[in-house]
């Protein structure tokens, strides 16, 4: 991804401070989502990546959504590698749920940032298929993002 200009970093900023500022957000920087990248590292990665593939490939996409649903796709607040008595080996699948209930309770987030972190592991989740174009970029932006985090491990 390029760098992303002055302008670009500031309409960024005004709509993702106030959701980082969020003390539960914040606990997302005590989860490992890859190697060394903590689970709030990873989802502005995402954010940022999904903001500029919007930029670049002219997807008109309403960038608001886009970076709410971005930045908490993965807000499902628990360690995934431990082991927790079985319950996390459905992690791929139940997660996007957890995030989505989570964003929810704490962000009062509406329907459409909603759908967006529902449908991010598609095609995992096979029956959540991705509705908007939003949900498309986040889905998108989230491997390629995952992947370079697991290739530089
Ligand atoms: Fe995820
Ligand atoms: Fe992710």
């Amino acid at each position: 991804m390029s760098r992303l200009k002055t302008d670009d970093m500031k309409t960024i900023a005004d709509t993702l401070d106030p959701i980082i500022n969020d003390s539960h957000v914040q606990e997302m920087k005590k989860y490992i989502q890859h190697g060394k990248v903590s689970t709030f590292d990873h989802c502005e990665s995402v954010a940022l990546a999904s903001y500029s593939l919007n930029r670049k490939l002219h997807l008109k996409a309403n960038e608001e959504t886009l970076l709410k649903g971005a930045i908490l796709h993965d807000f499902y607040l628990y360690d995934w590698h431990e082991k927790d008595n079985g319950s996390h080996d459905w992690h791929g699948f139940i997660h996007p749920g957890r995030a989505v209930t989570n964003a929810r309770k704490y962000l009062k987030v509406e329907d459409d940032v909603a759908s967006v972190i529902d449908s991010h592991m598609w095609p995992l989740t096979i029956t959540k298929i991705p509705k908007s174009r939003e949900a498309w970029i986040v889905c998108i932006a989230d491997k390629y993002v995952s992947l370079k985090e697991t290739l530089y491990l």
